[in-house]
């Protein structure tokens, strides 16, 4: 079993490409879609995942795709499987398991991810349907008096809980602790919620026996608050990410994929080239598990118009080829227009 979920999460992060999250549930999605004008049913979600899925090409650059419960039921228009196009074109099938947020008591309005309940189960039905990975995603906002060590601490529990889990099934657990960017926080303040939410991470996987040779982290990058005035170079960036990395994730953690959290698409490229071009010294890969910035222009093209798929999946496809070449370290912002050569149809 160990072997399986270290091949299988080294297939997923150490292999030159990314993972695409598609995994929005339904009321993020429709949200997504509202601001576009495009109707919010489960038909429209569906032709829009089937673009994503089917755009040719895309597993050039990713090696796996995040699936919601909705998604991972449904097929293409012409009846096959989503699972079944994923797998033929060797792209792993993930699937977000976790039921999202919700108050916890007792603090200044954190939240608390939930989803165990039942989990196991869950967990077998997606390892019959193909799934190979999953996602759990724990929020943490920064504030003044935020995030508390009562919510890190029951967010770690919670997340090291469902990598135990998944690994008994025989899944690779996507362990996603997210420090959100919104607020005024500096650089450094960041820096500091982040090696304390990864630090207990870290000691609750350990403490509940997960296997770090089989999971993928997915953290947020180390930023300055999105409305901080200051905002820091590109280099004191990818150093403060880089520190708080080295100093927290073990070496037995074969990649780390960020997640893009509200960042510009390019920006979000910029960074991960950059933190792939710094000294190659991090024992770990590091790729990307983008949603938004590999999705966003793709989605604001094709506003639901049928006529506009295949331009769609080609902006798509541009998006998923630059952030690859940022995790190979290859990225270049002045040729972000060039071409895409070769990707077979
Ligand atoms: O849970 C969050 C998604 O999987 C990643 O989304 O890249 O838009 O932050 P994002």
């Amino acid at each position: 079993m160990q072997t399986d979920l270290r091949a299988a999460a080294h297939d997923l992060v150490c292999t030159g490409g990314g993972i695409l999250a598609i995994d929005e549930s339904s009321g993020t999605c429709n949200a997504r879609f509202a601001k576009l004008g495009i109707e919010q049913t489960a038909e429209r979600r569906r032709a829009y995942r089937e673009l994503l899925i089917t755009a040719p090409g895309i597993g050039e650059f990713v090696s796996g795709m995040i699936l919601y419960d909705e998604t991972i039921r449904q097929s293409t228009q012409n009846g096959v499987r989503f699972v079944d196009v994923l797998r033929a074109r060797g792209i792993a099938v993930g699937i977000k398991v976790d039921s999202g947020t919700t108050l916890m008591p007792q603090t200044a309005d954190e939240t608390i991810t939930e989803g165990l309940d039942g989990l196991r189960k869950r967990l077998a039905e997606y390892g019959a349907m193909g799934a190979t990975f999953a996602k759990w995603r724990a929020v943490f906002r920064i504030t003044p008096d935020t995030p508390s060590s009562r919510a890190v601490q029951a967010n770690a529990h919670a997340l090291a809980r469902y990598a135990a889990l998944c690994q008994e099934a025989g899944i690779v657990p996507i362990v996603e602790p997210e420090v959100l960017a919104d607020g005024d926080h500096s650089l450094e303040r960041c820096a500091d919620v982040t090696r304390a939410v990864l630090r207990a991470v870290f000691s609750e996987l350990e403490g509940a026996g997960v296997f770090l040779e089989g999971i993928v982290l997915k953290p947020s990058m180390v930023l300055a608050g999105f409305a901080n005035a200051r905002q820091p170079a590109l280099g004191e960036t990818v150093a403060a990410t880089l520190r708080v990395l080295r100093d927290t994730v073990p070496a037995a953690v074969p990649g780390i994929a960020f997640l893009s959290g509200g960042q510009d698409d390019r920006a979000a490229t910029q960074l991960l080239g950059a933190l792939n071009a710094a000294p190659p010294d991090a024992p770990w890969a590091l790729t990307f598990s983008y949603g938004r910035a590999i999705q966003r222009p793709a989605l604001e093209h094709w506003r639901g118009n049928p006529e506009s798929v295949g331009e769609a999946q080609r902006i798509l496809l541009q998006r998923a080829y630059q952030n690859a070449l940022a995790a190979r370290g290859a990225y270049d912002p002045a040729k972000e227009e060039r071409l895409l050569i070769g990707v077979a149809s």
